[in-house]
């Protein structure tokens, strides 16, 4: 049987989940992503042995999610995805006992990787020099121009690339001197470069990539995890009516008879959103992230708040699922621009529409609402936490 090792890359930053911890280290049904991979390759009988491509700034975390596995000591890794995998095959070369016949290089935001498909990169190996698994295409595909569809793709011959890429050592480990900072995203990519013959293998639907926190949420699905950790957290906002000719209400400038008083935009929904997010999360409330007595926040657009309170809930592992806005007044009347608050909502939210309520309500001509007095906003935001 020819020698086989496995090598995962982890050495990337994660940019785009957007968390403190790297994604690569956060945990899935109780184990790091990272050590999901790994795993699932140490436990395969074609693999003769497993070495992680890491920051070196990520030690601690490294040595937590691989404790008692044994592993030999990880490779430092580059600045782009290429240099990692190429960091990671000159180790190799200089292997005590010698290079290994075969290379699986494999992400390890990919931690749902099943031993099949691990079992049909290495067989193609057999006959040809690379070999990846990928999935078919099966999404019509369109062309996008300006908003309108410019043409249907054929689909029949696309394949989305997955991991593990399978590849012959010295093939491979040649095409990736050669191709060194050439800026290419797998290592697919590097040997076709390089004019090897890559084969491509089914993989599998599930093999998911986790980039963003909704992956994760997916991953955990997939796994048929638990019960997730869900909170919910309630804002409630008032401002009281002054001389102007609009009002903003949920980031959207509404025409009216009078304007709302505040030390901000007095978008009196916005804040009641912030703190139905801050309360999901048990991280304090609007006013305690931005003190009304500090000028720096005099006249600012609210959406500012929401932002800042949106990062907290990604930077402590959580997806947004649901909000739910309630507008109390009589005047000005709501639904005209009730689709349009959705859609601003959504898009400061970075959620899909279908994510987002707003409702509006009078209170009969009764109280300071029905005087028309002000205006006073509730809202409730249900948040998913992926890493409790
Ligand atoms: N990777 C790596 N070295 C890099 C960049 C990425 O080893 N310089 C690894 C990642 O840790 C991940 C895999 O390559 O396991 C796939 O990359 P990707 O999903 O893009 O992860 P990140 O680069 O960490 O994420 P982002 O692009 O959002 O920053
Ligand atoms: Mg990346």
């Amino acid at each position: 049987m020819p020698s086989c090792i496995a090598l995962i890359v982890a050495a990337g930053s994660g940019e785009r989940f957007g968390s403190e911890l790297p994604k690569q280290y956060l945990s899935l049904a109780g184990q790091p992503l990272v050590r999901r991979a790994i795993e699932a390759f140490r436990g395969h009988p074609a693999v003769s042995g497993v070495l992680v491509v890491y920051q070196p700034a990520h030690r601690a975390l490294y040595d937590q999610a691989t404790q008692g596995l044994g592993l030999p000591e990880p490779v430092p890794g580059g600045a782009t995805r290429q240099d990692s995998g190429r960091l990671g095959l000159e180790r190799l070369a200089a292997w005590p006992g010698g290079a290994p016949d075969y290379v699986l290089i494999h992400d390890a935001a990919r931690p749902l990787v099943d031993a099949e498909t691990i079992s049909r990169v290495v067989a193609a190996l057999e006959h040809a020099p690379a070999a990846i698994a990928a999935v078919q295409v099966i999404d019509t595909l369109k062309k996008w121009v300006d908003g309108f569809t410019a043409g249907t793709v054929d689909r029949s011959c696309l394949w989305r690339a997955q991991t593990p890429q399978g590849f012959r050592f010295s093939a491979i480990l040649e095409a990736h001197r050669r191709l060194a900072g050439a800026g290419l995203t797998d290592d697919a990519a590097v040997a076709e470069a390089a004019g090897l013959p890559v084969a491509l293998v089914p993989g599998s639907p599930d093999n998911i990539k986790v980039t963003t926190p909704i992956d994760l949420e997916r991953a955990h699905r997939l796994l048929g995890g638990g019960v997730p950790d869900i909170r919910t957290g309630l804002g409630f906002d008032v401002h009281r009516f002054a001389p102007g000719d609009f009002v903003t209400l949920c980031g959207v400038r509404v025409p009216h008879s009078q304007s709302l008083e505040g030390h901000s935009d007095a978008d009196v929904a916005l804040h009641a959103l912030t703190d139905a997010l801050l309360g999901a999360i048990s991280a304090g409330d609007i006013g305690s992230h931005f003190p009304p007595s500090d000028p720096q926040w005099r006249g600012v657009d609210s959406t500012v708040f929401l932002r800042h309170a949106v990062a907290l809930v990604r930077a402590r592992g959580g997806v947004i699922g649901h909000v739910d806005v309630t507008l109390i007044c009589e005047r000005p009347k709501v639904g005209p621009h009730r689709a349009a608050m959705v859609e601003r909502l959504a898009e400061v939210l970075e959620v899909e529409p279908g994510r987002v309520s707003v409702k509006a309500t009078t209170t009969e001509k009764l109280g300071f609402t029905g005087r028309e007095e002000g205006i006073a906003a509730q809202a409730i935001a249900t948040v998913v936490l992926l890493c409790p």
